[in-house]
């Protein structure tokens, strides 16, 4: 499970802290725990966000926190240590996935599934999926289309709300899911066909509708013996004048959407419900209505003026007070009275209280949306209504306060269908069916990419081999034959990799020219790309890293100044590289077209090769940094990464702590790396160059290097 935002930790979770440690936070822990306790699930562990801050508990700096025997909340560090809100996390979610795969890597096996939640872990996980080749599930919990849509509805500008909310990124990383996600879950039939309905990219059939579990144990129907407290009886009681009848109950927050107003006006009308029944309103709590927050003051108010016009004194119950721990009592009063449970509200996207309603044996009314429609299909415990139809809504209060056996037959379902249905195990019986769905489709998929590559999953890899195309593993056809078999034999824990000044299109054109197979990692255009193959796919989080400080357009005008130098075609720029053919003899230092940068606020990296190329680049990006960012993200360190180049685009990956190969045929801009530490002049040319470092180094002998044999793919 991956969820980012708020703050979880297991033991009194701090739900309503603050906006983002709310509902999703407590769905997540109970889905963890409810899986983890299912005989069918191994393990389960659950990523957040570390938090580290003076007025934040310690609990949340913690890196783990065991849950149970078989799970756990897992802690990674992702922008700074204080508490973010979550629209203010995007920057740095790029930092979570390096992260994630760093903590994979030092596990024993890699999970099955990545279940995300809410937009920001999406992010996460369709590049965690990508990568890993792990299906990725989602929870929206909630959706930026909506919110975009009820906010312009309020009067706010989209301006207003792109600059307080991101929305604009939220929604296109919701588009993406929908597109590469195994399966979304949602919590109503409504959310699923509305909701994402909204959405360009769903595919209406991974869209799986599993309501979320309730924790209900206080809510069980009243027994024989069973008496309402002396304290429920007072506040409900006093205002009856014949208590016994039947009660019509409602609890709800007196707000204008919660219709409480059209639920008295419908009783008022019908002599006969009055006749057959008393209409209990809980709304909170209050000593006076002129204290109370002037809307919610409204309402009640006209609340009492409905009564007073109807005449309903004695038949309308408005209790002061009450305590939350009485709602259980309330409801099995109800339920000993045969009472019904109404929620008239003008829509009901959830329902949580028809849900409590049921549990504890009362029939429902309410209305023909949202989560009721599935309460009432899944349950079978009352009747969907008209809510804003006075007379409707009286007809089916009616109904059911006189249904005689029915009333029985709704009280019972509504017990059972809670148990059925709204119960985490439900919940997970049903979560599991489909995820073995989702896992085999996966594994045929794999199995197959893998028969396809003869290679085990990049996170595995403990060695890189990273090779500059152009004269060092192209230009020799005998050598490149020979270090092709090399490659093949040592496949297991190695991952192939090129670095290119070239684009990623001409790269994979000149390998596939060569029958070179794709190469795991494509470093191009001097190291402003990264992608990943055989699927091509982009890595976010460093183009994410190297847009800093990065001002292409200035950068470009600011070098028209500078002599000797050419614009290269086209299909040479990139949005992170400016690429230049030099005149030798009439280009200045560079030091000195460095400092005309600076003296405009400009940074660029310039990387001079061959004495003919100038490539112009974000501070941050590199072969060299490329390599360095690599071994980073995949753990794996700098000493077992060698690299071969032969001219000055690749100085830096050549530099430092890697295993360096100067293949024989290098440009003269190398030959001042001779003597520096780990970089080995080779005295064979091309690949057989690169052969020759691979020895020198002893780069693959090291125990489970070599192996002819494809790994099996994890169980
Ligand atoms: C490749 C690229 C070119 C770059 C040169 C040096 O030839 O196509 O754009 O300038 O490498 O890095
Ligand atoms: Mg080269």
């Amino acid at each position: 499970m991956v969820s980012v935002h708020g703050l979880i930790r297991s033991k009194e979770p701090e739900l309503g802290r603050d906006p983002d440690t709310g509902g999703q936070v407590g769905y997540v822990l109970d889905l963890v725990h409810a899986l983890a306790n299912n005989t069918g699930v191994e393990k389960v562990d659950l990523l957040t966000r570390k938090v580290e801050s003076p007025s934040i508990s310690a609990d949340y700096a913690a890196d783990e926190e065991a849950l149970s025997p078989n799970s756990r909340i897992v802690r990674l560090r992702c922008g700074p240590r204080r508490y973010i809100r979550k629209e203010a996390l995007w920057p740095y979610l790029d930092e979570f996935v390096d992260r994630a795969l760093q903590h994979f890597k030092a596990q024993d096996r890699l999970p099955d599934i990545l279940h995300t939640h809410y937009a920001d872990a999406g992010y996460i996980g369709l590049q965690l999926s990508n990568m890993l080749n792990i299906p990725q599930i989602h929870t929206g919990h909630s959706l930026g289309r909506v919110k975009l849509q009820y906010l312009l509805e309020g009067g706010m500008t989209e301006t207003q709300i792109e600059r307080r909310f991101r929305i604009s990124r939220r929604i296109d990383v919701e588009e993406q899911v929908l597109d590469q996600a195994a399966m979304i879950i949602a919590s109503t039939r409504q959310e699923a066909d509305q909701q994402y309905g909204l959405y360009e990219r769903t595919h209406p059939n991974r869209i799986k509708v599993i309501p979320p579990g309730m924790d209900l144990s206080r809510f069980h129907p009243p027994d024989r013996e069973w008496r309402p407290s002396q304290a429920i009886h007072e506040e409900v009681d006093r205002f009856l004048t014949k208590p016994n009848k039947p009660m019509i109950l409602t609890i709800a927050r007196a707000d204008r959407r919660k219709n409480l107003e059209g639920l008295v006006e419908a009783y008022g009308q019908s002599p006969e419900l009055q006749d057959r029944s008393n209409l209990v309103i809980v709304a909170g709590n209050r000593d006076e209505i002129s204290n109370l927050e002037e809307s919610a003051a409204q309402i009640l108010t006209n609340i009492l003026l409905l009564i007073d016009k109807y005449a309903l004194n004695g038949k309308v119950s408005m209790p002061k007070h009450h305590q939350p721990d009485e709602v259980p009592e309330l409801f099995r009063l109800a339920a000993k009275r045969r009472g019904v449970f109404v929620n008239s509200a003008i829509t009901e996207a959830f329902g949580l209280t028809l849900l409590e309603a049921a549990a504890s044996g009362i029939p429902i009314i309410a209305p023909d949306d949202g989560g009721p429609i599935d309460i009432v299909r899944h349950c079978r415990n009352g009747l969907l209504v008209e809510t804003l139809n006075p007379a409707a809504l009286a007809d089916a209060l009616l109904a059911v306060v006189t249904a005689g056996p029915k009333w029985r037959q709704w009280a019972r379902n509504g017990v059972a269908g809670v148990k059925n249905h709204y119960a985490w195990d439900a919940h997970v019986n049903k979560y599991l069916k489909e995820v073995r769905q989702v896992i085999r489709g996966s594994r045929k998929a794999t199995r197959h990419r893998i028969e396809l590559l003869h290679k085990p999953p990049l996170i595995h890899a403990s060695r890189i081999l990273a090779l500059d195309i152009d004269n060092v593993l192209l230009g020799d056809s005998d050598g490149l034959r020979k270090l092709l078999e090399w490659m093949d034999e040592h496949r297991k824990g190695t991952m192939f990799a090129v670095a290119t000044g070239r684009s990623l299109r001409e790269a994979l054109a000149v390998l596939r020219e060569n029958n070179v197979p794709t190469p795991e990692v494509l470093i191009s255009s001097v190291g402003s790309e990264i992608h990943y193959g055989p699927k091509i796919l982009p890595d976010l989080g460093w183009a994410t890293h190297i847009r800093y400080s990065w001002r292409r357009e200035d950068t470009l005008i600011a070098l028209k100044e500078v002599p000797g130098l050419e614009p290269q075609p086209m299909p040479n720029q990139g949005e992170f590289k400016i690429s230049y053919n030099v005149t030798d003899s009439a280009i200045p230092p560079l030091d000195q077209v460095s400092n005309l940068l600076a003296s405009r606020g400009l940074r660029a990296n310039l990387i001079y090769s061959h004495g003919a190329f100038l490539d112009v680049l974000p501070i941050r990006a590199s072969k060299g940094r490329a390599i360095r960012y690599l071994s980073y993200k995949w753990s794996v360190p700098l000493e077992k990464i060698l690299v071969a180049g032969d001219s000055g685009n690749d100085e830096e990956m050549l530099e430092g702590r890697t295993l360096g190969v100067v293949v024989g045929n290098y440009s003269p801009e190398l030959e001042r790396l001779r003597g520096h530490h780990q970089i080995y002049f080779a005295k064979s040319s091309y690949a057989l160059g690169v052969l020759e470092g691979i020895e020198h180094y002893h780069f693959c002998e090291a125990r489970g290097c070599a192996s002819n044999h494809p790994a099996e793919p994890q169980a």
